[in-house]
Order: C-alpha cells, then structure tokens, then sequence
C-alpha cells in the first residue's frame, strides 16, 4: 500500500483488462482494476482508499437495503489520445451530487475528493477506457447509508464509491416511447430532480409493462394530470417543433441532466430558437400530426443523443423515419462527442484532460 497523504492506495499485482473486449463492452458488465471507497463515521468523512475492486460484505440490516437512502452519479471518461483521457463537465456532476445528498440527507463528499478520487483512478485504469468510437469508460460514484440498523431514520454512517466500467452504447437503435395514464415517476415536492436510487426503481415495472407492449421506455408525464412531458427515466426529452428546440422546464421533478444543459448551451451559442417550457403531450401528439414535429431525441450521460423513433400515446403513435438521428440530434451529437473525445474546440471549458502517463 502507498499513501500520498490524502489517498491510501493498494494496487492491483496484476490488470484484468486483457479478459474484456473493449471494443464490444456491454453496459456496465465488466468492472476495471480499482475502485475508490470512502467512510463518513464520527461526523466526517474519512481517508479515502483506492484499492483493487471487489465485493463488500454488508450486513442484511444494512440500511441502504431497506431505505433507499442512496445517491449517484453518470460519468465518462473519453480516450483523447495515448497520454490523454478526458472528463467531461465533472464539476457539475459534484454540483448535482451535492444537491442530491442533501435531498436525501446524506452528508456530501467534497468537490477535491470527488475529482481526485476519479482522477487517480484514471490515472491507475486509463488502459481500460475503450479508443474505439463511441466506447468509453463509465465512472459511477456513489453514496450509501450504511448504519446497521433497520430502523427507518437518518443514518449517522455512509460509504462513498466510485467505481469504473467499459461500456458502449446505452441504446443500439432509436428508441420506442410510450407514455402511461397509470404510472408516475415523480410527484411535486418528491425526490424526482435528486439522482437517487428510488426513481430508477419506481420506473422498472412500468417499463417492463411498456416493453411487453413493444416499446422501450415510458415517456413520463406530470403525476397530478398525465398531461405535460417531464422526461424518460434514463434521459431527458428534447423536441424540435417548427424549428424550435423545446424540453421541458426543470420543474423539481425532472433529473437536471449534465448532457440536457450542454445541449441547450450549445444549441443558443449556434443561435438555434430553444424554449424550456412547460409542454403537453397533446401538443406533442398534435405536431406530429399537423407535420411540424421535425424530430425528437433524449440526452443523457449514458443514452448520448438517443434518438427516438416512436411516440406512443393514448392509441396514437408518431413516427421518425430517419435512420438514425434527424439533423439537430445529429449536430449536437456529433459536436458534444467531438468535444469529449477532444476532436473539436472546447470553447465553453467543459473538458477536464487527465495525463495518463505522468
Ligand atoms: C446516466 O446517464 O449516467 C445514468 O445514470 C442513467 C442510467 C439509466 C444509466
């Protein structure tokens, strides 16, 4: 074991990375050679270890088990060159992980931990970050209660994780939407905009009942009329009505996506129309009839710019009929990879370079 004063660091003898193919990786599968684990006892968070990755024994009286009181983040890193990985905006993935944390009580782990804690475990992992296009390394930081105790309170003790998978593409093929009248995601005042375990959860049947019925995922709408879009769950929604690019506002029960806000930006800086708004599904289904739904699209950090190909509502369905993405998703898709794997001008900062050989 090494220490550098602020990480205790155990390495691997040997790599596994030889055992994966990275150029056809799967979603989350196969775990890379270290992960990063940190203990809140006693008030504070301790000295955070990174040590080789494997299984933790917890007791069944876990609390996170019985609670939920969980939160996590989506990252990637992007191969850039042989001495070279990039992070995208991971900044703002601390940001929404602090705001999470304090939705679901858990004390936050500083900005410095977070980014170093990933940083180092680039540095030690970088042969595992996939070089084919569109394969990259998905970094999943998370925080779990951790007293043992099945009582339904506040813990006073928490674990922080960050562990790394090779992964490819979330979504191989445009994707089929489908709302519900039935189910909801998130209410106001409920923990929709915080990316805690329970909505992923809360989503799984519905979404099971939708792919039996031929779809891939629910387009959720409001809890309190099934009337407005709110989001999909594994992504946000993005619409291009009349030329205009349209996503439903933030309104607290919505996931603020890292990807959804590039998108926006970008899309204003190249001057294009963008409304965050408040939108019915009826006005969706009626622009789809009426000719002026260019195309729509979800944006997240594992889905990329996902492109939809079916919006399933009430009996009715609209349908894209372009092969992959239309031109606005593809635009912006091909600008934010570009961006990320370090090919295009970085004019908004939004990389974060690791040297991996240094
Ligand atoms: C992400 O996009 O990073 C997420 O956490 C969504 C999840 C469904 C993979």
């Amino acid at each position: 074991m090494s220490t550098d004063n602020t990480f205790n660091i155990t390495k691997v003898s040997s790599t596994r990375v030889e055992n994966v193919n990275l150029d056809d990786p799967g979603f989350g599968e196969r775990f890379s050679d270290h992960m990063l684990e940190v203990e809140y006892r006693e008030g504070q968070w301790q000295k955070p270890s990174i040590k080789p990755f494997g299984t933790i024994e917890v007791t069944p009286a876990l609390n996170t088990l019985h609670y939920g009181q969980s939160v996590f983040e989506g990252m990637k890193a992007y191969y850039a060159d042989e001495n070279t990985v990039n992070l995208f905006r991971p900044e703002k993935n601390h940001q929404r992980l602090v705001r999470s944390c304090k939705r679901m009580c858990i004390p936050p782990v500083s900005e410095d931990v977070f980014i170093d804690g990933i940083t180092k475990l680039i540095k030690l992992d970088h042969q595992w970050v996939p070089q084919k296009e569109g394969n990259t390394l998905y970094i999943r930081p998370f925080v779990c209660a951790f007293d043992p105790i099945i009582s339904a309170r506040v813990s006073d003790s928490y674990r922080f994780f960050i562990i790394t998978t090779p992964v490819g593409s979330y979504y191989n093929r445009p994707v089929k939407l489908t709302t519900s009248q039935k189910y909801a995601r998130a209410v106001k005042g409920g923990v929709g905009a915080a990316k805690t375990a329970g909505n992923y959860a809360a989503s799984l049947y519905p979404a099971q009942e939708a792919e039996e019925k031929g779809f891939d995922q629910v387009l959720w709408l409001d809890a309190c009329e099934h009337k407005f879009v709110e989001e999909v769950g594994t992504m946000n929604i993005f619409f291009v009505i009349d030329g205009v690019l349209v996503t439903p506002e933030l309104s607290g029960t919505i996931l603020p996506g890292i990807t959804r806000a590039s998108v926006i930006q970008l899309a204003k800086h190249w001057g294009l129309p963008v409304k965050e708004r408040r939108l019915t599904i009826d006005e969706v289904m009626e622009a789809g009839a009426n000719g002026t739904l260019d195309e729509a699209f979800g944006a997240g950090t594992a889905a990329v710019i996902a492109p939809v190909e079916e919006i399933h509502h009430d009996g009715q369905s609209v349908r894209f009929d372009f092969e992959q993405r239309g031109p606005v998703g593809q635009k912006l898709h091909d600008q934010i990879t570009d961006i990320q794997w370090g090919k295009a001008e970085d004019p908004f900062g939004w990389i974060t370079p690791i040297s991996v050989n240094s």
